[in-house]
């Protein structure tokens, strides 16, 4: 079975830093396993510049974020699914908490997913509760709502574009907190289930919050997600391919 590591960079890096993960992924991906799928998400100024370096690798580059507003047009700051595409990334995060806690309603995720089906770019739907839905017993019903709410009628038709969820609990993320082993496959088990029942098929179902070199082999045999969506441990390539190479 295919295992994924999807890094997030988030507001993080430089254009060396840029430059020196690529160059560093060019190095190690020669001994990375077919079998993993990888893909890093730099901040939208440095895509091109990874992709001039990775472009005919395995590793997919792709984009934190879209436009929900279409391809083109009078929206100052935006940067479109298409443009993301333009410049050869192949996919693209959307629904990250940081974001939704910025703003970002269910409404703006599924046009920003239509946006970015439409252009070809292939997605990463976050999804997770806080703290305290989880306390309340909301987390199951708030996972459902941000996937029933976000989510196109059909699967992507094009078989190169793949759909995946990422479960990340807005509590784990950045805090060195992971759930308990029963949580996460309980989770992750819900989100496929969800998805095998709206759209017919498997899709990967990874999870996200604190992964890190030295937890990811436990991470994925507890959850039996089918990969990871990581933040602080994508930033460099020792971290990140040292993750990789820890992986169950
Ligand atoms: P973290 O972030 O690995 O730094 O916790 C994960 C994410 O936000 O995707």
């Amino acid at each position: 079975m295919l295992k994924w590591v999807i890094g997030n960079w988030k507001m993080n890096g430089s254009l060396k830093e840029a430059h020196d993960f690529a160059e560093g992924a060019v190095k190690k991906l020669p001994h990375v396993s077919s079998h993993v799928m990888l893909g890093i998400a730099p901040p939208f100024l440095y895509l091109s510049g990874m992709l001039g370096i990775l472009r005919d690798t395995a590793m997919m580059v792709g984009a934190q974020t879209c436009s929900d507003r279409g391809q083109y047009g009078p929206y100052t700051g935006d940067v479109s699914a298409s443009m993301i595409k333009d410049v050869g990334a192949n996919f693209v995060i959307i629904g990250h908490s940081e974001r939704r806690s910025h703003g970002e309603t269910s409404t703006s995720i599924a046009s920003q997913i239509a946006c970015a089906l439409e252009a070809g770019l292939s997605v990463v739907l976050c999804v997770g509760e806080t703290m305290e839905e989880r306390d309340s017993g909301l987390a199951k019903a708030v996972v459902l709502k941000q996937l029933e709410s976000s989510l196109p009628k059909h699967a992507p038709a094009k078989t190169e574009q793949f759909f995946a969820i990422a479960y990340e609990p807005v509590w784990a993320i950045g805090t060195g907190r992971l759930p308990m082993p029963e949580e996460l496959s309980e989770m992750t088990h819900f989100c496929r289930q969800i998805m095998k029942d709206r759209w017919q098929i498997d899709i990967p179902v990874l999870y996200g919050g604190s992964v890190k070199p030295s937890n990811v082999h436990d991470v994925l045999i507890a959850s039996k997600a089918s990969g990871v969506l990581v933040g602080g441990a994508s930033l460099s390539p020792e971290d990140f391919f040292q993750l990789v190479a820890n992986l169950p």
